[in-house]
């Protein structure tokens, strides 16, 4: 069993697993991450042979204390209001690196991407590593984000030795990703901060054109996907549709029309944006492990972390089935 729950013990390990070069699976308030010491081009290495990911696509490095952020970058002074108002928390800087950091880790970039997580169990880990960690979320490249253990272990199972567990994730949906290395900020992933709050304490935000060309891969049309198709449908597209009875839906929030589905899920029963972001992925993995033969998904508001919802349902019906 590679599960284990988080005590000192636990955690004395794990960090002393990464002191020596190995690979962590660790919880964060927003999905499980996959670490390594980021100053370890070799322990890095690893993770990307474990996730499939391309090299290409850079890690965020994640720090247990604000002044570290200057060990790693020059942080503006919009970096820092955003620090001070964010962070610990699911918010993810994109700023000019400093030297020191292997190429791997950023992708031979001149910027980095540092977030401080908000899990209790995430910065002791960082704490007791005694060095930053490079993490990207726990599941093969491209796939459906973990936000439990449990989902850790199904999808990477025998690839990682050690998977802490903290719990399902309180945020559920990653990191907004801001990238401030311009002359302007730029959204590049909405996520667990809405960009409201944000565009509150730094005024407007660019927000990349879904067409033009990537840079953080977590943009790629396709992503976060299931293996079974998903679609997104208005509840009266999904009573016509011809696969209702085989489909798993999963609706925003309760509904009085009862739909002849194989499965339905409620994200929230309320319709509370940020509930729904909580269930999202659980509710996408346990559709993808049942036997229905296609996912419906309502649409949300796109306000708050309903940018993020739709992202991420987005990029999961862009597979081509
Ligand atoms: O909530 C999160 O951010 C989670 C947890 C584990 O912290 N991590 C996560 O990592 O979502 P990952 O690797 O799945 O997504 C990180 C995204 C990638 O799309 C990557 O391209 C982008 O961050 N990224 C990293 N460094 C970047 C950089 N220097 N410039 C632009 N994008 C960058
Ligand atoms: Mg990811």
């Amino acid at each position: 069993m590679s599960i284990y729950s988080i005590h000192s013990g636990s955690l004395e390990k794990a960090a002393q697993k990464l002191r020596s070069g190995g690979v962590v699976a660790f919880p964060t308030e927003t999905v499980y991450g996959l670490g390594a010491d980021a100053f370890n081009a070799l322990a890095v290495a690893q993770i990307f042979e474990i996730k499939n990911r391309p090299h290409f696509d850079p890690l965020i490095v994640h720090i247990a204390d604000t002044a570290d952020v200057e060990r790693l970058a020059f942080p503006s002074k919009t970096a820092w209001k955003l620090i001070e108002k964010f962070w610990p928390g699911p918010l993810t800087l994109v700023l000019k690196k400093k030297p020191g950091i292997p190429d791997l880790v950023v992708s031979g970039l001149e910027t980095i991407a540092i977030r401080m997580p908000a899990h209790p169990a995430a910065l002791d880990l960082i704490r007791a590593a005694k060095t930053p960690l490079a993490a990207p979320s726990a599941n093969p490249f491209g796939y459906l984000s973990p936000t439990t253990a449990q989902h850790v272990e199904e999808q990477l199972g025998e690839r990682v030795e050690m998977i802490l567990d903290g719990g399902p994730c309180t945020t559920g949906v990653e990191s907004t990703i801001v990238d401030l290395s311009g002359d302007k900020p730029k959204l590049l992933r909405p996520g667990g901060i809405p960009l409201e709050e944000i565009e509150k304490i730094v005024g407007l935000v660019d927000q990349q054109h879904p067409t033009s060309k990537p840079n953080a891969p977590g943009q790629l049309p396709q992503h976060y996907a299931p293996h079974k198709p998903l679609q997104i449908l208005s509840v009266e597209a999904m009573r016509q549709h011809s696969l209702l009875a085989q489909s798993g839906i999963l609706f925003f929030k309760k509904n009085k029309n009862h739909l002849k589905a194989k499965k339905n899920i409620v994200l929230s029963e309320t319709g509370d944006l940020k509930e729904a972001a909580t269930q999202l992925f659980a509710a996408l993995h346990h559709l993808d492990q049942s036997d229905v033969k296609i996912i419906f998904a309502e649409p949300v508001p796109e306000i708050g972390l309903g940018l993020a919802i739709m992202d991420r349902l987005r990029r999961a019906s862009a597979m081509n089935h």
